[in-house]
């Protein structure tokens, strides 16, 4: 007899979630013990879900992408699930500011096979944006998943944005934030620095917005292919940004 559905809807995502885990997301040796020595090492189980890492990597595979930036590494997972569908000669770079969550991902990368493909630049992700934007980025990204303090959001994006090139997916995680960016009366910077995304992606969607909730959780998808200016009057954060695409 199959389970009973549980009442409570966080419950029934977990449940749902479990199930799809368990039947269509098996994990390699590389992701297992990257959880594995993440959960010694005492990191925060914050890491995207199986099925989450899962989506990157088809996304990844599907837009056949090259150069993959991400913002927040932690001990590596969702890095790792997207290494596993670049090409050979493909590259990440992934920003962290902690030293150790750098230190164990670095070894989770090595442990997956990945030592030459990932690059992990500590320090604040903003800083380590700019600097690159100095030395100037060889090729632009394919793919950027932003995924680290919430409140610089904006910066994230607009750097990602500038690394972009018409086509390049941009995917920011953590955008329900339990409910709270329905508030518009609710200015913790966790919750604005999405809410100014929202604003952002709204010339995007009109070319495409994919928003895919995954246990509760959404994920979205920005496709870009303006090559225009995009001057965006953002009045309800009041602030007027200015965005430009390639
Ligand atoms: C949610 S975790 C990333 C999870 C990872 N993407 C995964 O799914 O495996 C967020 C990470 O961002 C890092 N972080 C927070 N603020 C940051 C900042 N200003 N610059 C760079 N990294 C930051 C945290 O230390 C943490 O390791």
């Amino acid at each position: 007899m199959p389970p009973a559905i549980p009442r409570n809807l966080k419950d029934s995502f977990t449940s749902v979630d479990n199930y799809i885990c368990d039947s269509l997301v098996p994990q390699d040796e590389g992701l297992i013990s990257a959880l594995k020595a993440n959960a010694a090492a005492d990191l925060d189980e914050i890491d995207v879900a199986p099925n989450q890492g899962k989506l990157l990597h088809l996304l990844a595979k599907m837009n056949n992408v090259k150069r993959y930036l991400e913002v927040g590494t932690l001990g590596g997972y969702s890095a790792i699930w997207v290494a596993k569908a670049l090409p050979a000669d493909g590259k990440i770079i992934t920003l962290e500011i902690d030293p150790m969550h750098a230190t164990v991902a670095t070894s989770n990368f090595a442990t997956a096979g990945f030592s030459k493909t990932i690059e992990v630049k500590v320090g604040p992700a903003l800083e380590s944006l700019a600097k690159m934007d100095e030395e100037g980025v060889e090729e632009p990204f394919d793919m950027v998943f932003i995924d680290a303090d919430k409140q610089n959001n904006l910066g994230y994006f607009r750097y990602a944005l500038k690394f972009a090139r018409k086509g390049t997916l941009i995917i920011v995680d953590n955008v329900v934030r339990q409910g709270r960016v329905a508030d518009w009366e609710n200015l913790d910077p966790a919750v604005t620095g999405v809410t100014i995304l929202a604003f952002l992606s709204m010339p995007y969607s009109l070319s495409g917005l994919i928003s895919l909730s995954i246990a509760g959780e959404v994920v979205q998808v920005y496709l870009l292919n303006s090559s225009e200016f995009l001057k965006i009057w953002s009045q309800g954060v009041g602030i007027r940004i200015l965005v430009e695409t390639r």
